[in-house]
């Protein structure tokens, strides 16, 4: 006789999410049986040789913090460093820090503390000046701001006032050979993709070509599901080739992640909370909670639209990380530990954006949970400089970076081998 389970049962039998087995059933790895009530039930052995083929097998990649033994005579400026994410990145793939500039004292306290060799201006970046000093590159990860928009094509005076005005004046007065923009994806449609548009003009005006590409981090060492759009700016009078890194065929899950982290400080939830968390299993969110208790949970939320699967989310042992946010426990966005009743501890947080365990982050837990949370993962940026290296002819690693190509088609149709193959 079959032995049948229902979604929830398998997400706390096999510890498989919600959206695995959504996934898998859409590929047609398995198949779904319906009860008299309509809800679907999967024969339990099926989903054990797919966890078996899927999970154990080959889909759960070792975590690693990739770094190069080489170091390049290649010198970086970063504006709005934070906790250093990219600049760590960065140095793992052999590219010195000259300066890191950030406002917030606690993320340049961090930045020192860990590198005590890095020149970090603690300043607003509105207040540094740049002559005089020499870099081949210039990066930031500037936030991101309206521009408004006086007449038909705006120039460099007309962004001041905004922070991308302040990487476009550093960019004028070091002059770099490279330029490397990141934010997050949300700024391709920022006013309609106007803001983007007069990104990229400003940069060309200050003779750089200039492509941008959104990098999925999870399939890029990183075991979360982070994207980001990188913005390169190559000076006009070098023939460099665009690089972007290249996509892996895996991914890394949290289970690899969060292998033997060290104990650390972290958020806890209050009596209700923890007594409604308990309830969801991993991988799932408010809707696995009997009726009365989403209705209790979610208040006004219960009654619009939309799936809102960020709320009472507990994370899943098998997939990468949902995007860490600046805190582990807001509503929208829970990040629950996927077994243990708490949010994501401060060393957790830093596991998923692969900083290595003797990072240490400085001020209060907040200010920690908010500097991880800001960062570019420390892999990504390792892979941003690996392009940089392979621009500059220093480095030749296909296996890591590729050439820029345009992209023809809707990116999100882009599926890369790996969720093709389940
Ligand atoms: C998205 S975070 C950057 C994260 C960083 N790239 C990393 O990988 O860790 C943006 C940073 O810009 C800093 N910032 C905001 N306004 C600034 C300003 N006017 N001058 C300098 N830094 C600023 C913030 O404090 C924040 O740390």
């Amino acid at each position: 006789m079959k032995n049948y389970v229902s979604v929830t049962e398998a997400t706390f039998e096999l510890k498989l999410s919600v959206d695995t087995i959504r996934r898998w059933e859409k590929k047609g790895l398995i198949k779904a049986e319906r009860d008299k009530n309509n809800h679907r039930l999967f024969d339990k052995d099926e989903l054990q040789k797919a966890y078996d083929k899927y999970i154990s097998g080959g889909d759960s990649h070792p975590y690693q913090i990739i770094k190069s033994n080489k170091l390049h005579n290649v010198k970086c400026i970063e504006l709005f460093a934070g906790a250093g994410g990219l600049a760590l990145g960065l140095k793992n793939s052999g590219i010195k820090s000259e300066i890191l500039v950030e406002i917030d004292k606690d993320a340049a306290s961090t930045l020192k503390h860990n590198c005590p060799e890095w020149n970090v201006v603690c300043d607003d970046a509105r207040n540094v000046d740049y002559t005089g000093i020499k870099a081949d590159v210039v990066s930031g990860g500037f936030p991101c701001q309206a521009f408004s928009y006086a007449g038909s094509k705006l120039g460099f005076e007309d962004a001041r006032g905004t922070l991308f005005f302040e990487l476009l004046r550093c960019v004028k007065e070091v002059r770099p050979k490279i330029v490397l923009g990141e934010n997050v994806r949300g700024l391709l449609r920022h006013e309609n993709g106007r803001t983007l548009e007069v990104m990229v003009s400003l940069l060309e005006e200050q003779g750089y070509r200039v492509h941008y590409k959104v990098a999925r981090a999870q399939y890029l060492d990183v075991p979360q599901k982070r994207e980001r759009l990188i913005i390169w700016g190559i000076r006009k009078d070098l023939d460099y080739d665009f690089y972007f890194p290249k996509e892996r065929d895996y991914t890394i899950s949290i289970r690899e992640a969060l292998r033997n982290t060290p104990d650390s400080a972290g958020q806890k939830y209050p009596a209700r909370k923890a007594e409604i968390m308990h309830l969801i299993p991993p991988g799932g969110y408010w809707r696995d909670l009997p009726l009365e208790l989403q209705k209790e949970y979610m208040r006004a939320s219960f009654y619009m639209g939309g799936g809102k699967t960020g709320m009472a989310r507990r994370l899943a042992w098998d997939e990468p990380s949902l995007t860490l946010t600046c805190a582990p426990a807001q509503k929208q966005t829970e990040r629950c530990h996927p077994e243990e009743n708490r949010p994501l501890n401060v060393r957790e947080y830093a596991r998923i954006q692969t900083f290595p365990d003797t990072w240490e982050f400085c001020g209060k837990m907040t200010s920690q949970y908010k500097q991880i949370g800001n960062a570019v993962p420390v892999n990504l940026g390792y892979y941003l400089g690996m392009c940089i290296l392979n621009m500059m002819g220093l480095e030749n690693t296909p296996h890591e970076v590729e050439k820029y190509k345009p992209v023809t088609k809707n990116y999100d149709d882009e599926l890369p081998l790996f969720a093709q193959a389940i």
